[in-house]
This record gives structure tokens, sequence and C-alpha cells, in this order.
């Protein structure tokens, strides 16, 4: 295989033969030395090669080279006189893979606008930004694997397609091979069971349910899959598809969750610092000015924590500030999100037993009768990253809940035998990879942070 750019920068430069393979991010002339910033995308920076006019065979190719040509260079690598590089590539010659035709290739050398970059999804890896939340996500990925594993979690793999709502909130996508139009022309409601499933299915909302099962057999469990949010909010931090990490513990009460979000979090952001430099060196530089010193004062203080009724109250004092006026009862707003963990906390913040009419129903009912074992982790900049709660585990008070919510309960039988035999404490919380990557790069949308974003009336490539 190939030698990466990476593994060439890291060699020392005692005039060993190298061949690199990329593309080509800039090209500088002088008289006589042709400049080509070569990148391969395995690292940040890229190889310079450096040729001389007099001394190669490459002049015809090189003149026809521009930015986003696809190369194979050989030469010797040397110290590099340059500053910000320890070495670089005498070039002895070259091939052209692929050109890249400046008339009509998009990623010429200005700067492009995350808009714009959006329409050609397919070709934005290749910017310097792109390539860097590419590497960031591979990445934290990876951590999520590490934390939980060494910490006695299981990593399992809950269903895609579902017949049963995890959230009760009714934003799913419905799955069917039922004909549509053929119904249309009819007139007649559809008949699903004779739909593919015998009944309607759904994308999952999340996996909870199917992983609290698991929980409460082989006690951690964590699962790392993609949801889908029929959603119809036009946000900045709201996609209909995203990666979810669900970890759930049996024999586990609130408390335990809230040190497992915040141990979680801080790993994770440890691990960005230390692993990604360049990349985070680059986001801090020209992202998100100051999110280098945010994720290493996040990794090393503690989380605030508060209770949803103190912070209503620290809310209607601030009532002018909002747009949403604020009332104990009433479900947290962006605004109101941002608020408790920039003004309030000054850093994240865990806000627990929030009003039970605004939860799902599978969180825990408190002793007042008002509020669940609920909590969400709120960081600045985006508010709410993980939502969780400690799960009801009395059969009786979840079937009533459940009756009050006119949830039909025989969809959930299944779940409600976790409550019939050998019921536990348990608990668990959701973390949104992709706000996670948000929050880590600093970038403003969430729908640049994943390869190929679907939202609202967004789903190409
Ligand atoms: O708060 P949510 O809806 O909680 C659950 O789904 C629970 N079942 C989790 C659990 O306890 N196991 O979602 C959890 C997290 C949110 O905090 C947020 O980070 C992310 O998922 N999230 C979204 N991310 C991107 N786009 C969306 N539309 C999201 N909705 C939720
Ligand atoms: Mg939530």
């Amino acid at each position: 295989m190939r030698p990466l750019v990476k593994e060439i920068l890291a060699l020392s430069p005692e005039s060993q033969e190298v061949t690199v393979q990329g593309w080509v991010k800039t090209k500088r002339e002088t008289k006589n030395l042709v400049f080509l910033d070569v990148n391969d995308g395995s690292c940040f920076a890229g190889i310079q090669c450096t040729f001389n006019r007099l001394e190669t065979e490459a002049d015809p190719a090189l003149s026809g080279i521009s930015t986003g040509a696809s190369v194979k260079i050989w030469g010797r690598l040397v110290p590099s006189p340059a500053s910000g590089q320890a070495v670089e590539i005498a070039a002895a010659g070259m091939e052209v893979l692929g050109g890249a035709p400046p008339e009509s290739y998009p990623l010429q050398k200005k700067k492009h606008s995350f808009e714009f970059l959006r329409e050609i999804a397919h070709l934005r890896a290749r910017t310097n930004t792109f390539a860097a939340i590419a590497r960031v996500r591979s990445r934290m990925a990876m951590a999520v694997h590490e934390f939980f594993q060494s910490r006695g979690f299981f990593y399992i793999n809950t269903p895609i397609i579902t017949a049963s709502d995890a959230e009760g909130a009714g934003a799913m996508f419905q799955v069917s091979t039922l004909d549509t139009e053929a119904l249309l022309k009819s007139g007649k409601a559809p008949d699903y069971t004779k739909d593919f499933f015998g009944k309607r299915a759904y994308l999952t909302v999340s996996g909870q349910l199917e992983a609290e099962t698991y929980a409460c057999a082989v006690g951690r469990v964590y699962t790392f899959g993609p949801t889908f949010r029929a959603e119809n909010s036009n946000t900045v931090r709201h996609l209909a598809e995203f990666w979810m990490i669900e970890p759930e513990m049996a024999f586990a009460r609130l408390e335990d969750n809230m040190d497992l979000a915040e141990d979680f979090l801080k790993f994770i952001f440890k691990t960005a610092l230390h692993d990604c430099e360049s990349d985070l060196k680059f986001f801090d530089e020209r992202i998100e000015h100051g999110i280098r010193d945010v994720l290493i004062s996040v990794a090393e203080s503690r989380f605030s924590r508060i209770s949803y009724t103190d912070a209503v109250r620290e809310l209607e004092k601030n009532a002018g500030a909002f747009e949403f006026k604020p009332y104990w009862g009433c479900d947290l707003q962006s605004e109101h999100e941002r608020f408790l963990t920039e003004k309030v906390a000054e850093g994240p913040v865990i806000v627990t037993d929030y009003p039970k009419d605004i939860k799902a129903f599978y969180m825990k009912l408190n002793d007042d009768g008002k509020t669940v074992g609920a909590m969400d982790v709120l960081v600045p900049r985006l508010g709410e990253i993980i939502g969780g709660s400690e799960r009801e585990n009395d059969l009786s008070r979840l079937e009533e809940r459940m009756r009050s919510l006119n949830m039909e309960s025989d969809h959930y039988e299944w779940y409600l035998d976790l409550r019939r035999y050998g019921t536990v404490p348990h608990a668990g919380f959701g973390l949104g990879f992709e706000r996670l990557i948000q929050y880590i790069t600093g970038m403003a949308n969430i729908r640049d942070v994943i390869p190929y974003p679907r939202a609202v009336g967004q789903a190409e490539f």
C-alpha cells in the first residue's frame, strides 16, 4: 500500500526516496521552482513537493496542473527550508493521474460558503474543513467504543425498523410497501395487515426500549446507530437522520446516570484534544475562536447540576431576556437552555427532575407525583446535547402513565415484561453524535458535521 502523507511527514529526512499520491491543493511558481502542496486527507497538513524546472523532466505535465488534480510524485525527502514543515519532497518526477480543469472544478482556492458546499457535498470533503470533520468524526466514534468497552458495557445493535414509538412523540417515518397510488385511486383506507410487516412499521426514533431489554439481562449496554425523526424543525441542531449513542445500565439510578454522562463527555473531549490536535487547531483558528480552551476547561471542571424547578426560577428572574416566557411546566426552549448554560452555570449544566407532562412515558415518577427523574445535559452554544432518565421500573405506575397517554399497551407488552419479571432500577441516556461533533468542532450548522445531511426538504446524494 502507498505511504500516507501523514506517514511521510513523520519520517526523518535522511535522503530517503519517497513516492506520494494525493490531490494538489495549491501550486506556486517562481522562475526556476514550482511548489505543489499535495494533500491526501490522511492528516491536516499536505506535503510540499518542490520541482526544479532545470532538473526534472516533469515540466510538460507540471504546467497543466491545477488545484484538485490527482498526482503521483516521487523524489527525495529533504529538510524543508520553509517554516511550518520539517520536511518536503525534492521532486524527481511526476505522473498526473487525473486533471481538474480550473474552468469547471468548483473548489478553487477561494473560500466558499458552507451553504454552497452543502450543494456539492460529494466534493466538500476535499476542503480543509470537511476533511477535518471527517477525521474528528471517525476518531470520536472510536472513542465512544473505547469509553464504554473499558467500563464493561456491551455494544448492542437495536432494530432500525420498529413498530413501537420509543419517545411517544409521534414524529416517525413510516415504512411501508403498500402501493399508495393504487390505494388513493381505490379510495380505500390502507389495510396494514396486508403490509410487509403485517402491521404499521416505522424507522426508529431511538433504540432505548430495546436497549433496556438487554441491560436487564447483561447489565450494561450501549447502542450506536442511526435514528430518524420526522420533526418539521428546520434548525441548526436538528437532522431527520442522525446517529445516537444510548447507554443503558441496570441497577443504576439518576445519580449514576449523571456521573456516567459527565465522565463520558470529558473522556471524549480529552481524546479529541489529545488525538485530533492539528484538526482542532484549525477549528479554533478558523471556525470558532476559543473552542479548544472551552474543551480543555469542560474536560477539567465539574458539571453544574440544577433541578428544573430551580432552573425555571432563574429563568423567571430574567424573563425579559426571552422570546418565550418561561414558567413552571414549560418545555425549555433553546434560548432558555442556552441562558442556563451560558449565563447561569457558565459551563455545562445538568438539569434534572422535569415535569412529567413534558417528558416521555418511560421516565421514573418522583415521589412528588409531578416530576420525573429526567436529566438533560446542556452545553454553551448548543443547549441540549444529552437527554436521559431513570426508567420507571414499577409496573403499575408505568401502566397508569401509559393509560393516561392513551398508548396502545398491547404494543408494549414486551416492555412491560421487564417490570413483571425481575424488575430493577435502571437508567440511561442518549447523545446525538452530530451534536457532539458540532460541539467539538465549533461548526454552526449540524448539517455540516454529517457527510450527507437529511433534513426537511433535503435528501440529495
Ligand atoms: O432527548 P432525546 O429525544 O432522547 C431520546 O431519544 C432517549 N430515548 C435517549 C435515552 O434516554 N436513551 O434524544 C437524545 C439526544 C438529544 O439530547 C440530542 O443530542 C440528540 O439525541 N437529538 C438529535 N440530534 C440531531 N437531530 C435531531 N433531530 C435530534 N433529536 C435528538
Ligand atoms: Mg431530549
